[in-house]
């Protein structure tokens, strides 16, 4: 069974303004996919029917067998983790180290000590666990959020923008966060328009364009489309500059790793040699 399935679901917040049109797919509990769109498509929207903070106007979202709407919200918070696009709108502790065992504590979890440390060990936030919040840079603050959501050891965690306004440095502990969720067998929905990032973290791509899904297909098999760029062009983004070379090379498999596609060049390169 899916763990996200959406059937025919419509949304409009204002009446003759449509956002999503007869939207179906679903998602399997350990799946890495990747939703990607211009500013505004409704990516946001769809996170926000996923987990019940919005009802569809028209048809059905079910995640674990139940309707977020017609459930309440710690139900779908036990199945589903979720970390918003800004960090501010779920942050609300008055030290770090409260913030990362929010949600925990809201599931009922008595012993957070050791979750505690381990992510905040994973966010490189040990140092600051007794400030405040709003005493972070904001690039920490992204981490908190994100440290919190993935605390909450949920089998699923969409992560809306997880890597807005951080640099190469955090851009690397969160992937190592991604890697580990996958290692203990739980699935994401990455949205984003780093698609460089979603690429190497994701095995699907979802792209939302004018209300409907316009592609729905394996990274892969995405990126060997003679029509991929275009695609990401009439969306407002450009191909990661990794596979756009790749791609120059007509190798069967794209390279989305800086490693993979030195790898396919003739001769012995690694990254040192550029
Ligand atoms: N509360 C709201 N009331 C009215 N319109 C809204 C509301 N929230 C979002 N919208 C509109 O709905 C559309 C979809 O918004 P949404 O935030 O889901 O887009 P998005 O794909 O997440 O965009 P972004 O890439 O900027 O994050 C946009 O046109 C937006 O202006
Ligand atoms: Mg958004």
């Amino acid at each position: 069974m899916a763990l996200i399935q959406f059937t025919n679901v419509s949304f409009s917040y204002l009446r003759n303004v449509p956002v999503l049109h007869h939207i179906s797919f679903s998602i399997e509990k350990t799946e890495r996919v990747m939703l990607v769109g211009t500013i505004g498509a409704g990516k946001s929207t769809m996170l926000k029917l996923a987990v019940g903070l919005l009802s569809p106007d028209n048809g059905t979202v079910i995640v674990d067998g139940i309707n977020p709407s017609r459930n309440p919200l710690h139900e779908i918070a036990r199945r589903i983790g979720v970390a918003l696009q800004n960090p501010s709108d779920q942050i609300f502790s008055i030290t770090v180290r409260e913030e990362i065992i929010y949600g925990l504590h809201n599931l009922g979890v008595q012993e957070t000590s050791h979750t505690l440390h381990r992510i905040a060990d994973l966010f490189h936030l040990t140092d600051v666990l007794d400030k405040h919040p709003y005493d972070l840079h904001p690039a920490q603050r992204r981490l908190l959020a994100l440290a919190s959501t993935i605390a909450m050891n949920t089998p699923f965690c969409i992560f809306d923008e997880p890597t807005s306004g951080v640099s190469k440095p955090e851009r690397k502990l969160i992937s190592a966060a991604l890697d580990q969720q996958t290692t203990a067998g739980k699935g994401y929905l990455l949205i984003t328009h780093d698609l460089a990032f979603g690429m190497e973290q994701c095995d699907r791509i979802l792209v939302l364009n004018k209300g409907i899904i316009a592609v729905d297909e394996a990274v892969p098999d995405f990126l060997r489309r003679p029509d991929a760029q275009g695609i990401l062009k009439a969306n407002g983004m450009q191909m990661p500059i990794v596979p756009r070379m790749s791609a120059t090379l007509a190798q069967e498999n794209i390279a989305v790793l800086l490693p993979d596609f030195l790898s396919q060049l003739p001769g012995k390169h690694n990254e040192n040699t550029l």
